[in-house]
């Protein structure tokens, strides 16, 4: 067997040989199709980017048949069961595990950066009283460039370190500081006493006590949530960071981008999209119409389905554990009920099943926000914070790989072509 495949150009006779690496053929290599010497070289059509690789990375692993996803290697499964967030994200940015010295500093570090400069508490305070926090998210990291202008030096490992750490350690203070001014709650500065994930719950709860306490299946249920939510290669958000990374721009800047990207409902919003689902069918009764109706096509199981999942996603399944969890602690909630009974008639209906639709990520994890008492505009932040790693991991990769080029895809013109101009003044006379 040859590693190669050979075109032939109708248009001229002429046959090439191009070569085939891991599964692609280089796009340039087609470039030297021509129809004449002249001519432009033969391009891909892809929007969406849907068959196309534009990186090489050893960050995360996917298999959608087979419902396997893995950080640098190891299995989510046991990541989120015996790991916490903060090891999982030196292994995503360091691409091992680190020593108990290594994490130790790391943990450290990130510790150390939690609290930002005054002055950006004075411009969140800014913002409109109802502003959404994802815009306020958004905003702030990017504004963080101006804090940090030695952040522009991206060729130079030390300082590259320096932005990852800072933007780790403050995106929960952002984040949570999104969530209070909505609430016209005062902002809480960090408590460097907990852990990173118990701070974040303090920052978001906290009020006149002197210590907030959480409940550690909480901490446990908000960390494994971060944990699976660090990486997914290259999806919208992180080819965010990556395109707006590729010219080279500092980390804050590419990394706001992507939070806008997972702004969006067609990336980080599904899992209110199902909350409002459970609701309006409100009880186990109505289910069997309300599929009746998704069958018809009258509407989506929202929760379902996945353009890269065609098996059960496996973060899906750890969720549905913690939400249990946290239940336990917040007594349950009466949707659980009808996700459960939702799940249950799916799996074994013969439409989900011809089409392989599984739950996904967010079929359970807004029932647990919601149980944490967060509204909704705040579950696309919590996914933000947990992504961060995985955002400046796929960056730290993109700024090191020789291979790659500023971000400036094709186009297909189709407008029009070298119309004479003629000045306002003699077309309006
Ligand atoms: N409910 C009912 N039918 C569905 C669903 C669903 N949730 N998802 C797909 N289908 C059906 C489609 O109607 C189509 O049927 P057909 O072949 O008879 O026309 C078939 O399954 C294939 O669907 P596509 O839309 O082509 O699949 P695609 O891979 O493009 O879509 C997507 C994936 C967008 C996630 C889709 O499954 C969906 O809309 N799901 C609900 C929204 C959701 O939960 N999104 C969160 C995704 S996870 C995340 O982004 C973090």
């Amino acid at each position: 067997m040859t590693d190669s495949l050979t075109i032939r150009d109708n248009r001229t006779g002429v046959e090439y040989d191009l070569p085939i690496t891991d599964g692609t053929i280089r796009a340039a290599d087609l470039g030297k199709i021509k129809a004449e010497d002249e001519a432009p070289g033969l391009a891909v059509y892809d929007p969406g980017f849907v068959n196309t690789a534009s990186c090489r990375s050893a960050v995360t692993y996917i298999d959608g048949d087979k419902g396997i996803l893995e950080y640098r290697g190891y299995p989510i499964e046991q990541l989120a069961e015996s790991s916490n967030f903060l090891e999982v994200a030196y292994l995503l940015i360091h691409g091992e595990l680190p020593s108990q010295a290594e994490h130790d500093e790391w943990v450290h570090q990130i510790t150390y950066h939690t609290f930002v400069h005054e002055n950006v508490k004075s411009f969140m305070q800014g913002f409109r009283y109802d502003a959404h926090p994802m815009g306020m998210l958004m905003a702030s990291v990017g504004a963080l460039s101006t804090f940090y202008p030695d952040a522009r030096n991206i060729h130079d490992a030390d300082n590259r370190n320096i932005q990852v750490i800072r933007m780790i350690a403050k995106m929960p203070t952002l984040g949570a500081w999104s969530f209070r001014h909505a609430q016209g709650k005062p902002y809480v500065y960090p408590d460097n006493d907990l852990s990173y994930t118990a701070n974040f719950l303090s920052m978001l709860f906290k009020m006149s006590e002197s210590k907030f306490d959480a409940d550690p299946r909480l901490v446990k249920a908000l960390d494994t949530l971060f944990i699976l939510h660090a990486d997914h290669e290259q999806n919208c958000s992180a080819n965010a960071v990556r395109s707006v990374g590729s010219s080279q721009v500092d980390p804050y800047s590419a990394v706001s981008a992507g939070i806008g990207a997972l702004f969006g409902p067609l990336h980080g919003g599904a899992n209110e999209a199902v909350l409002r689902m459970l609701k309006r069918i409100g009880t186990k009764s109505e289910i069997p119409a309300f599929i009746e109706g998704v069958k018809n096509g009258n509407e989506r199981l929202m929760g379902f389905g996945h353009r890269v999942y065609k098996n059960y996603d496996p973060r899906a399944k750890i969720i549905k554990q913690q939400a249990l969890n946290v239940f336990e602690v917040t007594g349950t909630n009466p949707l659980l009920e009808i996700a459960l009974e939702l799940e249950k008639i799916a799996l074994e209906d013969e439409y989900f099943v011809k089409r392989r639709l599984y739950p996904n990520v967010d079929f359970y994890s807004g029932l647990i926000y919601e149980a944490f008492q967060f509204p909704p505009e705040m579950f696309t932040v919590l996914f933000a914070i947990g992504r961060t790693p995985g955002w400046l991991a796929q960056w730290l990769e993109l700024v090191q790989d020789p291979e790659q080029k500023i971000a400036r895809p094709k186009q297909i013109y189709t407008g029009a072509r070298t119309l004479d101009f003629t000045p306002a003044s003699q077309r309006w006379s």
